[in-house]
């Protein structure tokens, strides 16, 4: 999806924004998984308005380079400390060989255009024994994933192009990555169900974007009574996958 052609990025940071502790969990299992090795610089790979960019920076006190193709995305990023935002896509990375210790790619996998080209740059890309962390959204994971079940034709494109973890866990290995581990994350997405509906009401996830505007309001309805009926105070998790590789 060409993010510059929506209205997402207007929306986007408000719509998918991550509660504190959330990104404090992504970072610590990031570092779980990456141990002790130092990771001066990170790609931050489709870092769209960089929900992850800075707090990666402060994290493993690193440079990161936040790179989109997105210059919509790319403008809503708010604070650029540590970070260098780079206009580009996955495909075609401008950074030199083994530039960077971390590849962290959030939410990206299911909308490059070249999968295996994006692959080859990464490589390229990563020191030897570097990491490339995936934090996506699988086929497997989608149920767990509240506000889909009244949106069902954005459920069923999600199925269509969301991974599968077994094509994560069969296509990266054949770029030269080694698994280092996965899990799945059970995060926080919103302190209530109220405020689920208010993100949700924005209309700031690419999967509802493009459902016709009839079906999204009968959904947000949908969404608005089960909460109604079933409490608007309780917390909302959903899951989300975490692959780690690291190259050969
Ligand atoms: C769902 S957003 C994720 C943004 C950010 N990583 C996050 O987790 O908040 C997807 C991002 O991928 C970017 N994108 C789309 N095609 C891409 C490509 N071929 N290479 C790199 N990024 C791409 C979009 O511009 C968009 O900013």
């Amino acid at each position: 999806m060409k993010y510059d052609a929506t209205g997402i990025p207007e929306f986007y940071d408000k719509a998918r924004r991550l509660p504190e502790e959330t990104i404090t969990l992504w970072l610590n299992r990031i570092a779980y998984h990456t141990g002790v090795r130092p990771l001066t610089y990170i790609a931050d790979l489709g870092c769209g308005t960089g929900r992850f960019s800075v707090p990666l920076h402060n994290r493993f006190m690193s440079t990161v380079f936040g790179i989109d193709p997105s210059r919509k995305m790319l403008d809503k990023v708010s604070s650029t400390e540590g970070v260098t935002l780079i206009q580009a896509c996955a495909e075609q990375i401008p950074l030199a060989n083994h530039a960077v210790d971390m590849v962290f790619c959030s939410q990206v996998f299911h909308h490059l255009r070249n999968e295996h080209a994006a692959l080859d740059e990464v490589k390229r890309t990563l020191k030897p024994d570097g990491f490339f962390c995936i934090r996506n959204s699988t086929v497997e994971n989608l149920d767990s994933i509240l506000h889909l079940k009244f949106f069902p034709r954005a459920y069923r494109d999600d199925h269509t192009l969301l991974p599968g973890r077994h094509e994560i866990l069969t296509l990266i290995p054949q770029h030269g990555f080694a698994l280092k581990g996965h899990e799945i994350v059970h995060q926080l997405f919103a302190h209530s169900r109220r405020e689920l509906i208010d993100k949700i009401r924005m209309r700031g996830l690419s999967d509802l974007a493009i459902i016709p505007d009839r079906e999204f309001a009968e959904g947000l309805t949908a969404l608005e009574t089960y909460c109604l009926k079933h409490g608007t105070d309780t917390p909302v998790y959903e899951d989300m996958d975490l692959f780690v590789f690291q190259r050969a």
